[in-house]
């Protein structure tokens, strides 16, 4: 029944709700497969380096979860939409640390910062509204907003984060009381993909802002604590109680375990868990066991510390190595913490195409159009990760990406000496 085979394909497609055509893969998803080969080394990825957890300090947790008394019943059950009440609990203490005072009421647990992003986009977004967001920004989040097709206004940054002055412009031309303007979504600290940091006057100027043109702020904070340098900067959500802050583990846990939160004002909160009733009933109580008996029973923070030796040691190396190796026409910044470096190259030269050239040197990177809405801009600029290699890879890995850049320079030179560029 070949006509039918055909048909059937014909029909799924044309079945296909529109949203899905807005929707990109992610490059850094589809280099998985290229970054595990042997041969290669990945500067594409974002992973903790979970190899530095300590062994008996998780298998502790995972046999706390499965074996205590209380929690025999509790762990392989459906639990609470909003999660867990003791691991809620923990979420709380752990925002304290960083000056956030929240109540367990005012935390819901999502399965990673990922769904906490989807569910949020789906409680505020209707098509056609306008979302602004760092530009760069993380490409996880530009994937989750669009499945319900905002209009995304990416507002340029510099090494203090996001530039008021430009967002300052573009909410003029969008309107005081404009109904379609919905919120702004931030990383200010170690932001993914740039690395770069919000300053403490932006972060208030961020929060009049907010109020004088009526919008949410969404704070995505997954890397707060990998700090490497410098002094902890006072979250958004400290300064104004009404701003949605988005936590998560990965970063300083593992991110195998699925669990990150938001905290909300109780009003905001009601309708994510409409949302979340709809998306997954609860998340993983297994997993927030898990969670609640590493942060309440093992020494973590003495991993956090770890967590930061190690990459501080590996940022290092790839600052070096970039001092050593790469051209002059390169500019690239200098993160105080976090898990990347944002790499900006002559406006000629495209990182989407110059990749090819990459893998076949054995070294991944992500094109930098992949961290803005329909890859408007930033192609002349690459992400680099240095979680999760060791220095010497990292040192080799420059070095190899070094040469591919100055081969395409080369190339470019020509074209420019004979005029046509
Ligand atoms: C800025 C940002 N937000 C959210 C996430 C998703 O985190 P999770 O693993 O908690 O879903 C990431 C992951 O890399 C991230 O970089």
């Amino acid at each position: 029944m070949a006509g039918t085979a055909h048909l059937e394909f014909d029909t799924s497609d044309s079945k296909v709700a529109t949203r899905i055509h807005k929707m990109r893969s992610s490059p850094v998803r589809d280099l998985f497969s290229a970054a595990t080969r042997p041969d290669i080394i990945s500067l594409s990825g974002g992973m903790p380096d979970v190899r530095l957890l300590p062994k008996e300090d998780v298998d502790h947790a995972m046999m706390a979860a499965v074996a205590d008394i209380h929690d025999r019943s509790v762990a392989y059950q459906y639990g609470p939409t909003d999660g867990r009440p003791e691991t809620r609990k923990v979420v709380t203490h752990l925002l304290r640390d960083i000056g956030v005072r929240a109540k367990p009421q005012n935390v819901v647990l999502t399965t990673g910062a990922q769904e906490a992003l989807d569910l949020l986009a789906k409680v505020f977004i209707n098509p056609g509204d306008i979302i602004l967001t760092e530009g760069p920004t993380y490409l996880g989040a530009l994937q989750a907003f669009s499945a319900y097709e905002p209009e995304v206004h990416a507002v340029d940054m510099d090494e203090d984060g996001m530039r008021m002055d430009l967002l300052e412009e573009e909410l003029k031309r969008i309107g005081k009381g404009n109904p379609r303007l919905k919120f702004a979504y931030v990383i200010p600290n170690f932001q993914n993909p740039s690395g770069v940091t919000m300053t403490p006057e932006r972060r208030r100027r961020l929060i009049e802002l907010s109020h004088e043109y009526d919008f949410l702020i969404i704070e995505d904070d997954p890397y707060g604590r990998i700090r490497f340098d410098g002094g902890h900067q006072i979250p958004l959500k400290a300064l104004d109680d009404q701003v949605i802050y988005l936590g998560t583990i990965s970063k300083i846990f593992a991110p195998g375990l699925r669990c990150g939160w938001i905290v909300a004002p109780r009003h905001v909160l009601s309708k994510v868990l409409l949302a979340k009733q709809g998306a997954d009933l609860c998340g993983s109580s297994m997993d927030q066991a898990i969670v609640q008996h590493y942060f309440e029973d093992v020494p973590w923070q003495r991993t956090l510390q770890r967590f930061i030796q190690t990459y501080t040691i590996r940022r290092d190396a790839m600052l070096a190595a970039l001092e050593e190796f790469f051209p002059p026409e390169a500019t690239w910044t200098h993160p105080e913490g976090g898990l990347f470096v944002w790499v900006t190259l002559p406006e000629y030269v495209d990182t989407g195409s110059m990749l090819a050239e990459a893998l076949e040197a054995g070294v991944t990177y992500v094109p930098g159009d992949s961290f803005y809405p329909e890859g408007r801009a930033g192609k002349n600029s690459m992400r680099i990760n240095f979680s999760y290699e060791s220095p010497q890879n990292i040192t080799e890995a420059i070095r190899r990406l070094a040469e591919v850049i100055e081969a395409r320079l080369e190339l470019y030179r020509v074209f420019i000496e004979a005029g046509a560029l």
